[in-house]
């Protein structure tokens, strides 16, 4: 594995603290310079300390090939320093002008099936393989940095934007030729290519790298190869992860005291690149995170922020975009509810994150994204979003005054594990059914955890999850030998280990591990699986549930498990009628392992049947739950190892005001009240005490 690059973190502006850095994107090109003194005025009011300028300016800077206008650039981030707004200046290569796409067709990546994807109407249509678009961006990249290398209000360069999030796969000429390199790279001989693919199914035999050609269009109603499927996506983060590093490299030998970094995507709702890869490229991690609406909100909001402290291996990063409301690029874009603008940038700080910015400052009055809200709304300073905004800014000074920088995520005693391989493969469409993705599972156990009073941390399998107390392997489908090597050591050293149905199915070459599933931990977790039992309802008749003794009820898949290890023992078993083979079978079994124990769940639980089956799953580990949780409440800490100092975010989880006693000194709160020693938290609300 590459070594990460270490951790370097935009400074303060000269003369000024560190503080929890606050903004936003801000588009001062969208605006006439009238506007922008407003701009600077209402930031200093609301405390915003750091913007992000440029995204989407190339045709701004570089208006035609070679004609550089740095001047309104110059004069913005003048204006902002000079008013203690620092930059994280953007290469503004994320979106070419159209002299450039117009001189140079080439550079537009293509769909699978051979279509141009235009210019002129979006953003970000170029190929990230195309020798001509990097040379184009390199030599902006080389401009903007050599232009602002001495300018002190630069703390940071933002490279690109959300890499992959429109261009994450290319079909074309240039994608091709550089597939063909990565699998030469990757596996030295067409041999072992055949191999990994198993080729020798369906006549698809290479005799050379020269015969690969992209996953295209094969036909509606036709499956792709899931071996070329796979290393497909892995190619695609790679070829952007080059691009990337190219532009970020062209940035740093010009600039060498700046810190890097570009934004990404981290959520439970996709997994465009493997970002856990990714984070070892950057200075400092940041993530773009747009809340789900609905009653998974705040939790789904924690997961993905947990991710992402994992990513960044509990070293502090940055929130660099999320909404003060609603977005406006789902088919029906809620907003957000009273309470929840403070409280959902409270939850990323909980979670590890030193800076809270938006998408993005003043919200448009043209173009995509014009109803999206924004820090200033369409309403202006006159609003409910611009207090919040201003309140937070407030709040998030106080937290900097209290010591809360240098401070970080307390490590849990639970890691669930997150990998986005197995989630790459479980997309793939000839799979036991389309319902079950590993995505869904961590999310689910993430929840049910909370829901008995455990705050676990969600960490990528590159990571150090054999280093907790228990390790959860949800739905990791795709286990590698190496991985299969550190499940075993775990265990064998005394770890307890919670494994689910769909895990440990194929090795990276998604090749399914033989003799009954999971294939290469079977007897770690005392199982054999024999077969899959998918559940849907698309025909009149089909099981749609199965119900486990316990009391919880199983949808979309369950295991087949054919017989246990002789010193496992049965947790639950499934309740069916009796010819359908499923009745007394086990559900959940627990199995001793070297100096450890496992659980294996062999069910599709979902978050009710989970917490369900948790008291009784922790008892069997040994894992004792403290009297103190409350699973009304999410509970979060940031600890300074140094000095001992805590400060512990509790946020609402329910649709009730929920009371109780506190340690410790309340330091910032937001729709929660104190009275003594009793606390609050109303819906929407947060208290963080300090300890
Ligand atoms: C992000 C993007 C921003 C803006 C925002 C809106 O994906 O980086 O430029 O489009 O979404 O939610």
């Amino acid at each position: 594995m590459n070594q990460r690059r270490e951790h370097r973190w935009p400074r303060p502006l000269e003369g000024r603290r560190a503080r929890i850095w606050y903004g936003g994107d801000y588009n001062p090109d969208q605006w006439p310079e009238e506007v922008w003194d407003e701009d600077v005025r209402l930031m200093v009011k609301a405390g915003v300390n750091l913007v992000s300028v440029g995204i989407f300016s190339w045709a701004k800077i570089e208006p035609r090939e070679d004609v550089y206008d740095f001047g309104w650039l110059d004069r913005i981030i003048d204006n902002l320093g000079k008013a203690g707004i620092a930059v994280d200046l953007a290469s503004a290569t994320a979106s070419p002008p159209m002299w450039l796409t117009q001189a140079h067709p080439e550079v537009l990546w293509k769909d699978y099936r051979g279509d141009v994807c235009q210019p002129g109407g979006a953003r970000q249509h170029w190929r990230p393989t195309s020798p001509v678009f990097c040379e184009y961006a390199l030599k902006l990249c080389r401009a903007m940095a050599e232009h602002y290398k001495d300018n002190p209000y630069v703390v940071a360069w933002h490279v690109g934007n959300e890499y992959g999030c429109h261009n994450r796969f290319d079909y074309s000429e240039d994608a091709e030729r550089a597939f063909q390199d990565w699998c030469e790279e990757r596996y030295g001989t067409i041999e072992a290519v055949n191999d990994a693919w198993g080729t020798a199914f369906w006549a698809q035999h290479l005799n050379d790298f020269s015969e690969i050609v992209p996953p295209r269009f094969i036909g509606d109603g036709n499956f792709m190869n899931p071996g070329k499927l796979l290393d497909f996506k892995r190619f695609s983060s790679d070829a952007l992860k080059s691009f990337y590093v190219a532009e970020r490299d062209a940035l740093a030998e010009i600039t060498p005291e700046k810190p890097l970094t570009t934004n990404f995507m981290v959520s439970a709702g996709g997994s465009v690149l493997d970002y856990d890869d990714w984070g070892g490229e950057v200075d400092f991690v940041s993530n773009d995170h747009y809340f789900i609406p609905g009653e998974a909100h705040l939790d789904e909001l924690a997961f993905s922020a947990s991710l992402v402290d994992g990513i960044s291996r509990k070293d502090p990063w940055f929130l660099m975009e999320h909404s003060t409301s609603a977005v406006n690029w789902r088919p029906i874009n809620y907003r957000k509810e009273p309470g929840q603008l403070v409280r959902d940038s409270l939850a990323h700080v909980a979670m590890g994150a030193d800076a809270v910015c938006y998408f993005q400052w003043r919200q448009s009055r043209s173009g995509a994204e014009k109803f999206h809200s924004a820090m200033l709304p369409h309403a202006g300073e006159d609003s409910q979003t611009f207090r919040d905004v201003c309140e937070l800014g407030r709040d998030l000074g106080t937290l900097a005054d209290e010591g809360l920088l240098g401070t970080k995520l307390a490590k849990s005693s639970v890691a669930i594990v997150f990998d986005y391989e197995s989630e790459w493969a479980s997309e793939h469409t000839a799979t036991p059914t389309q319902n079950v993705h590993h995505i869904d599972e961590p999310l689910a156990w993430f929840r049910a955890l909370a829901d008995v009073g455990v705050t676990a941390d969600v960490v990528p399998i590159r990571s150090n999850w054999d280093e907790y107390d228990v390790a959860i392997l949800p739905s990791v489908y795709i286990l590698s030998e190496e991985n299969t090597r550190r499940v075993r050591d775990y265990v064998a050293n005394g770890g307890k280990l919670i494994a689910t149905y769909y895990t440990g199915i194929s090795d990276e070459r998604d090749h399914v591990w033989l003799g009954g599933y999971p294939g290469s931990i079977r007897d770690v977790v005392g199982v054999r699986i024999e077969e899959f039992a998918p559940m849907g309802s698309d025909w009149p008749g089909v099981p749609d549930h199965l119900d486990l003794d316990n009391g919880a009820v199983a949808h979309d898949i369950v295991d087949v498990i054919g017989s246990i290890g002789k010193d496992a023992k049965v947790l639950a078993s499934f309740k069916d009628d009796p010819w359908t083979g499923m009745d007394g079978r086990p559900a959940i079994v627990s199995n001793p392992y070297g100096e450890g124990r496992s659980v294996y769940v062999g069910a599709r639980l979902g978050r009710d049947g989970i917490a369900r089956s948790l008291p009784m799953i922790l008892e069997t580990l040994g894992v004792e739950v403290k009297d103190s949780s409350d699973p009304d409440l999410l509970r979060i800490e940031r600890v300074d190892e140094s000095t001992g100092a805590r400060f512990t975010f509790l946020f609402n989880r329910t649709k009730e005001p929920v009371s109780m006693l506190v340690e410790g000194r309340p330091v910032v709160m937001s729709l929660a009240d104190c009275a003594g020693a009793t606390v609050t938290i109303n819906p929407n609300g947060v208290l963080v005490v300090k300890q």
